[in-house]
């Protein structure tokens, strides 16, 4: 039976504040969270959405010593960052703090606290690397050695970022320590462990069978969890960073990021309502809903539930709607690599169209499975779409009023059929949008909202106002009184997709709000209403912005590729003399032609400084022939000639350069010499 809830509580994941937010964050998290949120708010249903950052962990102290300063440095920069593009992007938050607050910090000492007096920590000894130079233990990330499986060298102490594999610090052969590059030696320490086996059998009655309705892919990830079986988890850390263990003897040991940042979410809410914030995490009458990324889905469903089970007073989440991941033109996003969209530099390329990209990352968004967000997409959605389909329908039927009633909307007189049948197609659009948003099928229910722009432009399109104004002007009054309360119900159906883009359409239509509960009738606009000057909902975005962007991309490739190249170990050594046998000289190149038939080749008429010769070379895919006529080139002149299968010869070899990406480049003198000057 469907339980009736008196107010909900959504969370958002916490981000790390170790870099800016990019695309993917957007589009897996944040806009299906504020979408949610917004829709819960204008059904004037009472919601709390809760963010923050997420402040603690080994990758911002990796980070601070990278950079020379301290993690609270690095925190406070990105908090502020993120929390700014947030803000842009119209993620209503109704708190978004930190986990460095005082609050916070008070919470989640005291939460651990509570456990430990109950008893529901396992204390455990285990031996892990130490840095004796530095006196500190280390954190999995802090120990580099050579990978046990593909042997490169640098691989981390919790995975090879070469081959992928995830590994134990103990794995690692030859382990250094990354802070003071010291062979680490094993010491015995002491950490608190979360039973996970013992809350196994409530879990897997909870998740596996109370919520069979959650999403296939978070339903599957747990039930692979709890099939494996579950094991204790260490909730603490030595590190120096974090909220310490508020336990005697814990010096130097901090809570778990993972134990704290969830936490947070209470955290943050009881900043906000000091006094009832607990209506918000205990009450039963409270429905708790986490929006995460698929890689937060074992913390959220499991390891969060049993830390609040084994508190006692709290609610477990109602639903975890958690998304797969977002790719960039093919390539998993990646802060490290820069391989992202930053929000803060698109609001620089594409400044006032946040809606856009959030249009974009809700109707590509990876609800069952991963997706790609490739430029050309997002230039087509906006341009066939957004332009094409909801402002251009919005536009005529706005400048039309304008044109034919100076902006006063006019009263609609008999209706025709094929009226009824338009009004018929979109009076139940209220009913389908819900239906999916409350089963978080957010693509699907952004589509309902542009079929009704789809129904506004074809209804104009057949009804031709334009025409019928010289044979019925009376007639058109109908027509635009149906189209201009078409165009209010578009202003309230996106709503929670598109508010910059609603609030400027209401603006237009002079309404200062509409109601939710409006969504799908015909009546919105009464007769005689003034509507603003109209302006252009949405621009086209011309290929020259798509072109930088993508160009933008591939440098970043290049540059990634050029930091990751690893040059060929150098051939055994050779004698002088054996040099010495090499005539290498400089020559100009006098004529370069494509072969017939021969894809790869080129054939250069080269001036040596005697008889001029012909050389075939294999560059025709990185060069047209007109670009090395004049070059002066180095070539190997006392090689024996070398007959290719259509007879042509080749006198000797010019001399190219292989970059990362296996481009030739060819090699040339820095001044002009004379042709046939010898390279020494
Ligand atoms: O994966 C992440 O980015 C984590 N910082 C999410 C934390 S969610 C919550 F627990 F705070
Ligand atoms: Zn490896």
């Amino acid at each position: 039976m469907e339980k009736k809830f008196k107010r909900t509580t959504v969370t958002s994941a916490l981000p790390y504040a170790n870099g800016p937010v990019h695309i993917g964050h957007l589009a897996g998290v944040y806009v299906p969270a504020d979408i949610y949120v917004r829709y819960l708010r204008l059904k004037k249903e009472d919601v709390l959405f809760i963010g923050g950052s997420d402040e603690h962990g080994v990758p911002i102290t990796i980070r601070a010593r990278k950079e020379g300063i301290t993690p609270q440095d690095v925190v406070d920069r990105y908090h502020n960052l993120i929390k700014e593009s947030f803000k842009n992007f119209g993620i209503s938050f109704d708190v978004y703090s930190r986990t460095t607050s005082e609050t916070h910090h008070k919470v989640a000492s005291n939460f651990f606290r509570t456990l430990y007096d109950k008893g529901e920590f396992l204390e455990k000894s285990s031996e892990q690397y130490y840095d004796e130079e530095a006196k500190t233990f280390l954190a999995d990330r802090y120990i580099t050695g050579e990978c046990p499986h593909c042997h490169a060298e640098g691989a981390y102490g919790d995975q090879c970022e070469k081959c992928g594999t995830s590994l134990s610090p103990t794995d690692l052969i030859n382990p250094k320590s990354a802070i003071s590059g010291s062979a680490p030696v094993m010491r015995e320490t002491k950490h608190w462990y979360l039973p996970l086996d013992k809350h196994e059998s409530w879990l897997r009655q909870w998740i596996l069978e109370d919520h069979k309705e959650w999403r296939n892919n978070v339903y599957g990830q747990c039930k692979s969890w709890l099939d494996m079986g579950l094991q204790p988890r260490a909730v603490s850390r030595d590190l120096d960073w974090g909220i310490p263990v508020p336990v005697e003897g814990a010096e130097g040991k901090v809570l778990y990021v993972w134990f704290d940042a969830p936490i947070g979410y209470i955290s943050n809410t009881k900043e906000l309502l000091p006094d009832t914030w607990e209506t918000w995490w205990k009450d039963p009458e409270t429905r708790l809903v986490h929006f995460i990324g698929k890689d937060n889905i074992v913390f959220h469903c499991i390891v969060f539930p049993a830390m609040l089970k084994a508190e006692g007073s709290y609610i477990l989440p109602d639903n975890v709607p958690s998304n797969e991941f977002l790719n960039l033109e093919g390539d998993k996003i990646s802060t490290s690599r820069n391989w992202a969209v930053w929000l803060h530099e698109y609001l620089v390329d594409f400044p006032g169209k946040q809606d856009v990209l959030r249009y974009v990352l809700t109707a590509n968004a990876p609800e069952t499975k991963d997706n790609d967000f490739t430029w050309k997409d997002f230039q087509a959605r906006n341009n066939n779409e957004l332009v094409a389909v909801y402002g251009n329908f919005v536009n005529r039927a706005l400048q039309l009023t304008q044109k034919y009633y100076d902006g006063v909307v006019p009263a609609a007189g008999e209706l025709t059929d094929y009226d009824r049948e338009t009004l018929d197609e979109f009076k139940d659009v209220k009913q389908k949008v819900e239906e999916l948003l409350n089963a978080f099928k957010f693509r699907d229910a952004q589509k309902e909202a542009m079929n009704l722009a789809r129904i506004g432009n074809k209804y104009i399109a057949d009804s031709e106002p334009w025409k019928v104004i010289k044979t019925d002007p009376e007639r058109v009054k109908t027509i635009i009184n149906i189209s201009l309360q078409l165009t209010a119900n578009l202003a309230i159906a996106f709503e929670p997709f598109l508010p910059f883009s609603s609030e400027r359409l209401r603006g237009m239509l002079n309404m200062a709000t509409f109601e939710w509960e409006q969504l799908g009738r015909t009546d919105l606009l009464t007769p005689g209403h003034q509507l603003n000057k109209p302006d252009l909902l949405f621009d086209k975005i011309e290929d020259d912005a798509i072109e930088a962007q993508i160009q933008r991309l591939a440098d970043i490739k290049k540059a990634n590729e050029a930091a990751a190249y690893k040059a060929n170990p150098i051939k055994s050594t050779i004698a002088f003399e054996d040099f010495e046998k090499l005539d290498i000289r400089v020559g100009t190149v006098l004529e370069c032609c494509a072969v017939p038939k021969m894809k790869k080749l080129l054939q250069f008429k080269i001036a040596d400084g005697l008889e001029n010769r012909t050389i075939v070379s294999g560059i025709a895919q990185h060069y047209a022939p007109e670009q090395l006529v004049g070059k002066q080139v180095l070539f190997i002149a006392n090689l024996a000639p070398r007959q290719f299968k259509n007879g042509l010869v080749s006198e000797g070899m010019i001399l190219s350069a292989m970059n990362v990406d296996e481009t030739l480049s060819v090699a040339t003198v820095d001044r002009p010499v004379a042709p046939g000057s010898e390279v020494c």
